[in-house]
């Protein structure tokens, strides 16, 4: 695409103009935005930059390894992984209020962000993969009736509070243009093509009390789920699909036995910007068999349903 091999170029430029012979951190999600846009940095400054990966024990099966070894491997970018796990699921443990749940996340994230920038004595610049669209959105927002409905920038605060300047590369970029970007910067499709996935993670997928025994079948769940998505061919079709935890348990038999298990719900949607939402409309099959993977291979489930409320008047995630 010879349009963004332009734009790669002259952003290039400009982070090097704006920068200089200063130091550059970036919170790495592996999401699309903060991955292609620490990329894009790293093209511009190599080792000024410096990435951190903060697992907060709240993401998916083998999520935060993916993220290191992608892009360690591939493209020798200079990023630290902290597990922080513990930190996050001890001050999480039996939350239920989905509020709270996304306050904590945030002001915990930022303090292990803030140790981790001093451990590497500092920075000068934070690097944020903020889109077109967020920028819009803020704006209207601030001039706007103040309707929260969920609180969704967990790192909100973040550059104030650090007192460092902004990097974002992104600013001008629609989503799909991110991701032509992206794969002009040589990305996996794997990573181009992500489900979106909220900053608190499997935490607001996990309504009534949070337990590192819900997360772990949640994290099972949502694997297999998400590898018989990808089977039937389906994956690109759907804008984010994820398996919700719920907090009751119902009586089922296997084998000669009764159970008592969790009940796990499987969402799927179609969207173009997450703003409105459409249920996706399985063949009962695919749902049959998925559901009969979940309940023979994870411990701790023996029931399954699948949510066919759109948005409005749902939301995606169920917190
Ligand atoms: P809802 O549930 O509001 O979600 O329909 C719309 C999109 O936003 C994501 N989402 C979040 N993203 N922090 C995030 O970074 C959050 O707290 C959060 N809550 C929802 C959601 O996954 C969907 O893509």
């Amino acid at each position: 695409d010879w349009s963004m091999a332009a734009y790669r170029a002259e952003m290039v430029q400009k982070i090097r103009d704006q920068v200089g012979s200063g130091k550059v951190i970036c919170a790495l999600s592996g999401g699309v935005d903060s991955s292609v846009a620490a990329l894009l940095i790293h093209e511009a400054i190599g080792d000024q930059l410096s990435c951190i990966l903060v697992d907060h024990g709240l993401m998916r099966m083998n999520e935060a390894a993916d993220v290191v070894e992608m892009f360690r491997n591939h493209y020798n970018l200079n990023l630290k992984m902290v597990d922080a796990s513990d930190r996050f699921i001890s001050q999480l443990e039996g939350e239920a209020d989905p509020e709270t749940k996304r306050k904590t996340i945030g002001r915990l994230f930022i303090e292990v962000f803030e140790e981790e920038a001093a451990k590497i004595g500092g920075a000068d610049y934070l690097a944020q993969g903020t889109l077109y669209p967020d920028v819009i959105e803020s704006v209207s927002f601030s001039g706007g009736p103040s309707v929260t409905i969920k609180s969704h920038h967990n790192v909100g605060g973040l550059p104030e509070r650090m007192n460092m300047q902004l990097v974002e590369p992104l600013r001008e970029l629609f989503k799909d243009e991110v991701r032509v970007l992206g794969k002009e910067l040589g990305l996996p499709d794997s990573f181009i093509g992500r489900h979106p996935f909220p900053g608190p993670g499997l935490a607001i997928r996990c309504p009534g009390g949070i337990t590192r025994e819900k997360l772990d079948i949640l994290r099972q769940a949502d694997a297999i789920y998400l590898d018989e998505i990808r089977k039937a061919g389906l994956y690109d079709i759907i804008w984010q699909a994820f398996a919700v935890l719920l907090p009751v348990q119902t009586v089922g038999v296997m084998g000669d036995g009764r159970t008592y298990e969790f009940v796990c719900a499987l969402r799927a949607v179609t969207s173009v910007d997450g703003m409105t939402a459409d249920f996706y409309p399985y063949d009962m099959d695919f749902l049959g068999k998925t559901a009969t993977r979940i309940i023979n291979e994870v411990k701790g489930i023996n029931r399954v349903v699948y949510d066919v409320t759109s948005k409005p008047p749902g939301t995606i995630e169920w917190e």
